[in-house]
C-alpha cells in the first residue's frame, strides 16, 4: 500500500516552510514591539476545557473535535483553538496576578472538518490575546497588531477588515431570542442546514452562504437595535481609533463569528482570493469566558489567523539555502575539502557538498541553486594548499589560502 498522509493534513517543506518561517519571524517581531509574551500550550487538553466555552451546540464541539479516551479513562482532545488553552495556562500558572496579561503563540490546531481549499484538519494558527482589560484601546491595539502583521507579510494584498459589535451578553441573549422567533416565522424559506440552527445558534444563519438564507436574513432584526449604551460607546471609540490610525474597515452587521464565547467587539480580515474560506484572521471580545473557566471575573479579547490561508496569499520563492558550494575533482583531495568544511562551519558560512567527485555536475547544481560562491578543490589547489573561489554571478575567480576565504566572501556578498 502506498504511504500517504492523513486526509486534511499536509507536510511543510520547500516554499511552504519558507513562508511559515517568514510569518513566524514577522509575528515574533511584532509581538516584541507590542510587549506580548510568548505562551506555548500542550496540544492535548481535557475535553471539558472546550465543550462549554466553545458552545456545546457549536459545530466545533459537536462534530469537529478529535477526542479520545486515555488509558485511565480521561477524556482528552487535540486543541481545536488556542484561546481556551491560553486562559487555562494563565490560570494554572498564576499568570493573572499582574494585569493586563498580553500573550501570543503559534502552533498546530485540529478540527475534523471537511477538507477543502484553505480548510484542513491540522492547521497552524497565530494567536494573540489580552486578558484583564476592557479599555477600548486593547481592542484597537489588537486590530492594529493584526493589521501590521498582515501588511508586512502581504504588502500587495487588500484584505478587508470587517467589524461589528454584539453588545453585552444580556443584549446578545435578547437578540438571539428575537432572531430565533423571526427565523421560525420564516422557516419554510430557509435551507435545511439553517433550520437546524434556529434553536442551536440562530446567529450562524446570518453568515450562511445559501442564497435563500441570505435573502431571509436581509429582513431579520439587526444586532445594533439591541446593544446597550456602553457597548455602543465602546464600539464608536474603536471606529474612531481605526480612523485615527488610517485603517480602512467596513461595518458588517452580519458578522457574528463561529464560536459561542464572543460578545461586544468582533472583527475579521477577509480576502476575495480564497473562495469560500475567505477569513484569514478573526477574533473578538469574550468577557465572561475567563470566569467560566474558573479564573477571575476579568475581560478578554484576542484573535487568531490561519498560517495556511496567509501562505496561500504569499508570493515567495524557495530561498537559496547555502552561500557556498563545494566542488572536488577527486577523492584523493578529500582531506583538503574536509579542512575547508571545518573552516566554513567555524566561520558560520553556509555550505553544501553533494558527496560527489564531479566538477561539471557540481557547477551545474550550484547554478540551479543560484549559489553565490563555488569553492573548487583539484590537484593544483591540493598541491598549493589553496582553494579556488568562483563568484557565480560574474564568473570571476581567485585562488586563495583558507584564512582569506571569509574576508573574500564577506567583501563579495
Ligand atoms: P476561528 O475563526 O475559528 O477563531 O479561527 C481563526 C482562523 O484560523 C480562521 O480565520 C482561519 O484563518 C484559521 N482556520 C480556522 N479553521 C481552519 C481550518 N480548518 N483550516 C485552516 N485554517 C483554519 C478562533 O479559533 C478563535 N480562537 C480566535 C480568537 C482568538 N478569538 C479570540 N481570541
Amino acid at each position: 500500500m502506498k504511504l500517504r498522509s492523513v486526509r486534511g493534513t499536509h507536510d511543510l517543506f520547500g516554499e511552504d516552510i519558507n513562508k511559515y518561517n517568514i510569518i513566524n519571524s514577522v509575528v515574533s517581531k511584532n509581538a516584541k514591539i507590542n510587549s506580548f509574551k510568548e505562551l506555548q500550550t500542550p496540544i492535548i487538553e481535557f475535553t471539558d476545557l472546550f465543550s462549554k466555552p466553545l458552545g456545546e451546540q457549536s459545530d466545533v464541539v459537536l462534530k469537529e473535535m478529535y477526542t479520545f479516551k486515555d488509558r485511565n479513562d480521561d477524556l482528552l482532545t487535540l486543541r481545536p483553538e488556542y484561546t481556551t488553552p491560553m486562559i487555562r495556562a494563565a490560570i494554572t500558572n498564576n499568570l493573572l496576578n499582574e494585569l493586563p496579561l498580553k500573550v501570543y503563540g503559534i502552533g498546530p490546531m485540529f478540527r475534523r472538518e471537511r477538507p477543502q481549499k484553505g480548510r484542513y484538519r491540522q492547521f497552524n494558527q497565530i494567536n494573540f490575546e489580552i486578558f484583564g482589560s476592557n479599555d477600548y484601546f486593547s481592542d484597537l491595539e489588537l486590530i492594529c497588531v493584526a493589521n501590521d502583521i498582515l501588511k508586512s507579510i502581504l504588502p500587495k494584498n487588500e484584505l478587508i477588515l470587517n467589524i461589528n459589535s454584539l453588545g453585552s451578553r444580556a443584549n446578545l441573549s435578547e437578540y438571539k431570542t428575537k432572531l430565533s422567533k423571526y427565523f421560525i416565522d420564516n422557516k419554510q424559506k430557509l435551507s435545511a442546514d439553517s433550520v437546524n440552527k434556529i434553536h442551536l445558534n440562530p446567529l450562524r444563519i446570518l453568515d450562511s452562504k445559501n442564497e435563500n438564507d441570505i435573502c431571509i436574513s436581509k429582513n431579520a432584526p439587526m444586532i445594533n437595535e439591541f446593544i446597550n449604551k456602553d457597548s455602543k460607546n465602546h464600539y464608536e471609540k474603536i471606529k474612531d481609533g481605526l480612523k485615527f490610525y488610517n485603517i480602512k474597515f467596513i461595518e458588517n452587521l452580519n458578522l457574528v463569528r463561529g464560536l459561542d464565547y464572543y460578545c461586544s467587539t468582533v472583527f475579521e480580515f477577509k480576502t476575495n482570493q480564497l473562495g469560500s474560506q475567505d477569513t484569514v484572521l478573526g477574533g473578538g471580545r469574550y468577557d465572561g469566558l475567563i470566569s467560566i473557566l474558573g479564573g477571575p471575573d476579568i475581560s478578554g479579547i484576542g484573535w487568531a489567523a490561519g498560517i495556511e490561508r496567509i501562505s496561500m496569499l504569499m508570493d515567495v520563492n524557495e530561498t537559496i539555502d547555502s552561500s557556498v558550494h563545494l566542488a572536488i575533482t577527486d577523492e584523493k583531495y578529500k582531506k583538503h575539502l574536509m579542512k575547508a568544511i571545518k573552516y566554513l562551519q567555524e566561520n558560520e558560512i553556509s555550505f553544501y557538498w553533494n558527496y560527489k567527485y564531479n566538477l561539471k555536475k557540481s557547477l551545474s547544481k550550484a547554478n540551479t541553486n543560484q549559489t553565490k560562491f563555488i569553492i573548487i578543490i583539484g590537484e593544483d589547489e591540493y598541491n598549493r594548499d589553496s582553494y579556488t573561489v568562483k563568484l557565480l554571478s560574474t564568473g570571476e575567480q581567485h585562488e586563495l589560502t583558507l584564512d582569506r576565504l571569509k574576508q573574500f566572501i564577506n567583501d563579495k556578498s
